[in-house]
């Protein structure tokens, strides 16, 4: 045994110690992914995601697991209801938004090597009514008929001031109440200063919450 595993394998143990039941899903997705041919659950650095040097410092991490599924069942979704994730990575948020009677659902990555990995497993589970698109988040304009924004910690504030400023374009082009999920909402303070939500409640992830936030109605 090398002298990095070690340490490795004792972080392990106590994980699976402290978090025994996350520890037991996170195995089944691993097998389950495994047996048919999917893969959403590898972290991946940002020195091996491949985009611009000028984007922000970000990791790939999927939140496609039950705390995420929990939280949506706390929101009521309906067949009217359209969501976009981005920064989808290899789609295991979008995957599970599937299992909900969504209209639309729509993932939105900068990296290629994920985005493609997104693509084959969408097309691998025919969830043909998830559509991907491969660029920044902060240029993507297309949200008239979206009700649903989820984060999960994708970016720092040079992309999510555009990305709150489209969503402030198009709340104008068409009002509407808006929802935005955040986990690990490390920018709670840039969205509640956007002026455009207000936080309504907060629901438990694996190791980082959920920010549940609804558009404040103009007076
Ligand atoms: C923490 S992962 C979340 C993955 C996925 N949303 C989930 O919950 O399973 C953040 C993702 O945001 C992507 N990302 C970072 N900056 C981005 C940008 N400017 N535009 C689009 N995607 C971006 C990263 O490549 C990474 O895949």
């Amino acid at each position: 045994m090398s002298a990095n595993t070690k340490p490795f394998l004792v972080r392990l143990v106590r994980y699976v110690i402290k978090n025994p039941r996350y520890s037991l899903e996170r195995l089944s997705i691993i097998v389950g992914q495994k047996l048919r041919g999917l893969e959403t659950y590898k972290n991946v650095r940002q020195a091996d995601l491949n985009i611009p040097q000028s984007a922000e410092p970000v990791l790939y991490e999927s939140s496609g697991n039950s705390f995420l599924v929990k939280t949506l069942k706390n929101l009521n979704i309906t067949s009217n209801d359209s969501i976009i994730d981005f920064g989808c990575g290899k789609g295991g948020a979008l995957i599970k938004m599937a299992n909900f009677p969504f209209k639309k659902i729509v993932g939105v990555e900068y990296s290629e090597f994920l985005y493609k990995i997104a693509q084959k497993n969408i097309k691998k589970l025919k969830l043909h009514h998830i559509q991907l698109f491969q660029g920044d988040a902060a240029a993507f304009k297309d949200l008239d008929d979206i009700n649903y924004v989820y984060l999960f910690n994708p970016f720092g504030l040079a992309t999510l001031h555009p990305v709150l400023e489209n969503i402030k374009k198009s709340l104008k082009n068409n009002p509407r109440d808006l929802t935005l999920i955040y986990k690990n909402a490390v920018h709670h303070q840039a969205v509640i200063n956007s002026g455009l939500f207000k936080k309504i409640n907060q629901f438990k992830g694996e190791n980082a919450d959920f920010f549940i936030y609804k558009t404040i109605p103009k007076s």
